[in-house]
């Protein structure tokens, strides 16, 4: 079983509302061996833990693109959601066309949080 030791809870204190969404920072390069059972296993404690939300970091080209879509597909169907947390040191900075493809792809996803 895969702990969520490696992820770190932060905070966002929305403005103005009286609401916050708890989210954990997850290195989608550790998740690189993940079947969707694991990724059910992690969410399912992100979720009994009142989080709301990974934040995905990966760096550009480190073939992280299947992991992304496992995760997505396995958010959507437990109710969880996922955002994009682009790492530009890891690899360098990310090709503009790459993120916008990644936003445009995932953007209507029911899992995708999305700020009010
Ligand atoms: C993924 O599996 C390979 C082969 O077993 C192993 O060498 C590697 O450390 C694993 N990566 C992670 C992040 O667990």
């Amino acid at each position: 079983m895969q702990w969520l030791s490696f992820l770190t809870a932060v905070t966002l204190v929305l403005r103005g509302v009286d609401a916050k969404a708890v989210f954990a920072h997850f290195m989608v390069s550790n998740s690189v061996n993940y079947t969707s059972s694991d990724w059910e296993d992690d969410i399912h404690l992100a979720q009994e833990a009142h989080i709301d939300a990974f934040a995905m970091n990966f760096a550009y080209d480190q073939g992280d693109e299947p992991q992304i879509a496992t995760a997505f597909s396995v958010a959507e169907s437990k109710g969880f959601k996922l955002l994009f947390s682009f790492d530009y040191a890891g690899n360098g900075p990310w090709p503009q066309d790459l993120v916008i493809g990644y936003i445009n792809q995932y953007k209507s996803s029911s899992a995708y949080f999305n700020y009010q």
